[in-house]
């Protein structure tokens, strides 16, 4: 709308059209962003870092001393205690400031200043932009730690590096949703980055339920009722999504029940988007070893067209902020893949520290180099702790009345099943909160422990979980902080 403001002085620069704006608000925004949900980063998360602030602040009102974030997998979060690689951080040093390996002599070892010379050599300046893909001889390198994993070739052309798995993620889900009746199989329970990414780009999730009372294994017969259900609904299926080791509940799959996934596919048509981005956190390798969706396809000599995706924010890097990551083409045409390039060159390139991140994690140090020794250790320290806190923690919980909990042998988190009191439920409803987030909010304000309610996952109608991630240090004060609170929890609600 438009006024011309006649009170103005007649001077001819000051009679100016005054423009009265309609204000920026919601309804005129797109109306599907309002269906994004990601409860990793929600009303939990929030309050935290509210009582951090507050605790900060020297407020002595709180019943507890510190905010534990067991909410995110997010190693080296302050207040966590994984460290960063000493390896991946000096060629990160080095590729930031080259001049260092001169300005500081004998402070890097040998092989880190040659990686980041030949890094730089192939680079420049890691303040240009790179290839939209990935700089070339990085991409080559990601093959060659994929081939030497499976013992099938990779192609650099079919390697895309991104920001963190999170943007091939979405990338694809854009892709694959033609239209609003286009679906996703998603597990249930599910990292929710799949059901934001899905709302984001207009597509229906089609749920699939991973089985609990079978360490939360997933199952063809679980797939195909989702299929079943989605045809009902008029949804169709473009893609399955399989998150191994699974996350939230750090399942793994055998290899027999990736290859009967793979038939599957192959018998609806679908894309498998391989989400693999825990496969270097196993606690258990010997029983539950990781073996890549790449290896099976090839294997069976399958035609399914598969999406992998992995990480350099979790596994033993937890280089989270960095945001590096890849995914690789399999069985995916040179159309399709122009198209992919094309739409990841709009965004220029991904950053080029994770992209250097990503040749970190593909090419650890090797036993006789100076670095590895101390690479060795310090991945040795990190699986270990992961491993024993996780047991630690799931026997306490089992330990529980009310509490059940599959001890996860992979990825970062375990998923306890709660039996919640029904007047606790009542009160929920009557607060208008899921009663796992009833639950998880009366944790955090009594023991300032952040955790995520297994609603932002999705669940079985009337079960209850929360998601706890096991990298939180102090263990022991940590689960009996957990432990009296739902005692006083149970018996408060009985
Ligand atoms: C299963 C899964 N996939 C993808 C991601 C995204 O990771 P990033 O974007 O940091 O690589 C995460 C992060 O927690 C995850 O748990």
């Amino acid at each position: 709308m438009v006024l011309l403001i006649s009170c103005l002085p007649r001077s001819s620069h000051l009679l100016r059209r005054a423009v009265i704006m309609r204000p920026l608000t919601l309804d005129v925004l797109n109306q599907q962003l309002q269906e994004v949900q990601y409860a990793v980063r929600g009303e939990l998360a929030i309050k935290a870092e509210l009582y951090r602030e507050q605790l900060k602040s020297g407020s002595q009102s709180l019943p507890f001393d510190k905010v534990i974030s067991s909410n995110i997998g997010n190693p080296q979060q302050k207040g966590l205690d994984q460290p960063p690689i000493t390896f991946t951080r000096q060629v990160a040093a080095l590729s930031e400031w080259p001049a260092l390996a001169e300005l500081a002599p004998g402070v890097f070892p040998p092989d880190v200043v040659a990686r980041a010379k030949e890094l730089y050599d192939e680079i420049g300046s890691i303040g240009a932009y790179s290839h939209s893909q990935g700089v070339p001889f990085i991409r080559k390198n990601v093959a060659k730690f994929i081939s030497d994993r499976d013992g099938f070739p990779a192609d650099p052309d079919n390697i895309f590096l991104t920001a963190g798995a999170s943007a091939g993620v979405s990338l694809l889900i854009n892709m694959l949703i033609t239209d609003p009746s286009a679906g996703i199989l998603i597990p249930i329970p599910q990292y929710p980055l799949y059901t934001a990414a899905l709302a984001q780009h207009h597509g229906r999730a089609i749920p699939y339920y991973l089985d609990e009372s079978r360490g939360w294994s997933t199952s063809v017969a679980s797939i195909e009722a989702g299929l079943a259900q989605a045809r009902k609904d008029g949804t169709s299926p473009k893609a399955l999504v399989i998150i191994n080791p699974g996350n939230p509940t750090g399942a793994l799959l055998t290899r027999d029940t990736m290859a009967d996934l793979v038939k599957l596919c192959e018998e609806h048509s679908l894309v498998l988007l391989a989400d693999e981005v825990y496969q270097n956190n196993l606690h258990r390798a010997a029983e539950h070893p990781f073996t890549s969706f790449k290896k099976v396809v090839r294997e069976l000599q399958s035609p399914i067209p598969l999406v992998s995706f992995h990480s350099i924010s979790k596994g033993v890097s937890g280089e989270c902020g960095r945001r590096g990551g890849y995914f690789e083409l399999t069985n995916i045409s040179a159309e399709v893949r122009a198209l992919v390039y094309k739409l990841v060159s709009v965004g220029l390139c991904p950053p080029l520290s994770g992209q250097i991140g990503v040749d970190s994690m593909v090419r650890p140090p090797k036993e006789g180099e100076p670095s590895f020794a101390l690479w060795k250790k310090e991945t040795d320290t990190i699986h270990a702790a992961l491993a024993s806190r996780t047991q630690l923690m799931a026997a306490r919980l089992n330990a529980l009345p009310g509490v059940s909990c599959v001890e996860s042998p992979g990825a970062l988190y375990l998923f306890p099943k709660i039996d919640i009191p029904s007047k606790a439920v009542e009160a929920a409803v009557a607060a208008g909160k899921e009663p796992d987030a009833f639950y998880a909010l009366a944790l955090l304000d009594d023991t300032g422990i952040c955790t995520v309610p297994g609603s932002g996952f999705g669940q079985k109608e009337g079960e209850w979980h929360y998601r706890l991630t096991c990298l939180c240090p102090g263990v022991e004060d940590y689960v009996g902080k957990l432990e009296r609170f739902h005692l006083k929890f149970t018996e408060k609600w009985a």
